[in-house]
């Protein structure tokens, strides 16, 4: 997410070695389960990652003890925006405000106490494009939506009318990934507040979860269920198109991906098909110009990251460790495949953000088994190339507890 108006510059007496100014951070979650951190590194002016440091999120991360890796099924789990940093921490079912130091943004300071997310295992988190404001998925036994101003003295405070239940049948911690919750987005209008929902295939399909935002900030008290378009079945990472907002791009591990038309879905009848019992929901097939898109010999396509400069996404598979870069026509909104790039192996890679760095934008995606984060530089339009494999152990200090099967997240911030 941009920072406006600040160019940081490292100033340390006690460097051995001069440090490049700094661009930005890019930030991860160690999710440990004894004691959640933030992981910043530095993001230099060639857009490559330096030596940070960590700071207690102030709870637990997921207590989950699957020995695979992506401990949350989830994408956004921490947020940085502004000069402020918003994480979860799943085992602690609460969410933290940080600020970051106009000197470093690598130096996070709380800001208030971690609250109450309201629900069991938050997973997610968005932001509203003007207001600000933070909303949390939650996605255990309790599963909902949340919403919070971000108040710089008292941290955050909840917004009346913005607790909303989703109504899966889960545990706490939940098993998946089928039937679990995945992102929370607001879209880029800030008029509709998006979450991703697992089905369970081939019999169950996933949706997404669409509430309408009003002036106050408050949510509709039902939403709509979007009924995954035929062929996708576990919705994950949501991304908004950049010219119509009413236009998702949503990955799903069961095909590849999707497009999701929200305004062309929420227009027809109420007959879709959802597990959701409740009465409040609406439940409606995709349709407009949504469609679904196989990407051949795909593992498991989760995560994804836009790029503004190539106006393209960049999708993520830890299962084929493959970066999968593709268009979505801005007049048919037909999607299209460009290149397949390898990100290395053994890396079981995960969530992604794209930074935008003197003009360039350049790639961050976390590849936790390596215990790395890979540098891709977006050059142009089919020409991202991989510059850096970063060994994120040197921004592990102090007593943070590294457990490479838990970490998630990957957000930056930049001048
Ligand atoms: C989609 O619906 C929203 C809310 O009703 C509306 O504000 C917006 O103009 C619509 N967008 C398009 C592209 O039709
Ligand atoms: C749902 O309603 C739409 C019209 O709004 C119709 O085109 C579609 O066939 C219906 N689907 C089912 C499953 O009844
Ligand atoms: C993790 O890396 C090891 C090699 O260090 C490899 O044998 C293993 O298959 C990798 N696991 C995953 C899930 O990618």
């Amino acid at each position: 997410m941009k920072l406006f108006a600040i160019k940081f510059t490292m100033a340390s007496a006690a460097a051995v070695a001069p440090l490049a100014s700094a661009a930005g951070a890019a930030y991860f979650l160690t999710n440990s389960d004894k004691a959640n951190h933030i992981v910043a590194s530095v993001i230099g002016d060639d857009g490559k990652l330096s030596a940070g440091t960590a700071t207690f999120a102030g709870g637990v991360g997921s207590g989950h003890t699957d020995a695979g890796f992506d401990a949350l099924f989830a994408q956004g789990p921490l947020l940085a925006k502004g000069s402020n940093v918003f994480a979860v921490n799943p085992g602690s079912n609460t969410i933290a405000m940080f600020t970051m130091d106009a000197a470093d943004p690598t130096k996070l300071t709380m800001v208030g106490q971690p609250v109450s997310s309201q629900g069991e295992f938050p997973q997610s988190i968005a932001i509203h494009p003007t207001s600000g404001n933070i909303c949390v998925l939650n996605g255990g036994k309790v599963n909902n939506v949340a919403c919070f101003t971000p108040d710089p003295e008292q941290g955050l405070v909840a917004i009346a009318g913005t607790l909303r239940e989703i109504g899966i049948t889960q545990s706490t911690p939940p098993m998946g990934p089928p039937n679990t919750v995945t992102q929370v987005m607001f879209t880029l209008d800030g008029k509709r507040l998006v979450a991703s929902v697992k089905g369970i295939p081939p019999a169950q399909p996933g949706f997404l979860a669409v509430w309408d935002v009003a002036a106050d900030g408050s949510l509709s008290t039902g939403y709509s269920a979007i009924t995954a378009p035929p062929g996708g079945a576990l919705p994950f990472s949501l991304s908004t198109l950049p010219h119509n907002p009413s236009v998702i791009v949503a990955t799903d591990p069961a095909i590849g991906f999707e497009v999701v038309d929200l305004n062309g879905s929420l227009r027809m009848a109420n007959n879709g098909t959802t597990a959701i019992p409740s009465a409040a929901v609406k439940h409606v097939m995709a349709s407009g110009v949504s469609s679904s898109m196989a990407v051949p010999g795909q593992g498991a396509i989760c995560w994804s990251a836009f790029s503004p400069l190539t106006g393209n996404f960049y999708l993520i598979d830890p299962g084929t460790n493959t970066v999968t870069e593709v268009t979505v026509n801005s007049a048919t909104y037909k999607p299209t495949m460009i290149k397949q790039y390898d990100s290395g192996a053994n890396g079981n890679i995960l969530d992604a953000e794209v930074a935008t760095v003197n003009g360039k934008d350049y790639l961050y995606i976390i590849a936790p088994n390596r215990t790395s984060i890979d540098v891709f530089s977006l050059r142009a339009y089919g020409l991202a190339q991989k510059i850096q494999s970063f060994d994120f152990t040197q921004s592990i200090t102090g007593d943070a507890d590294l457990v490479p099967t838990r970490v998630v997240g990957m957000t930056a911030i930049w001048a």
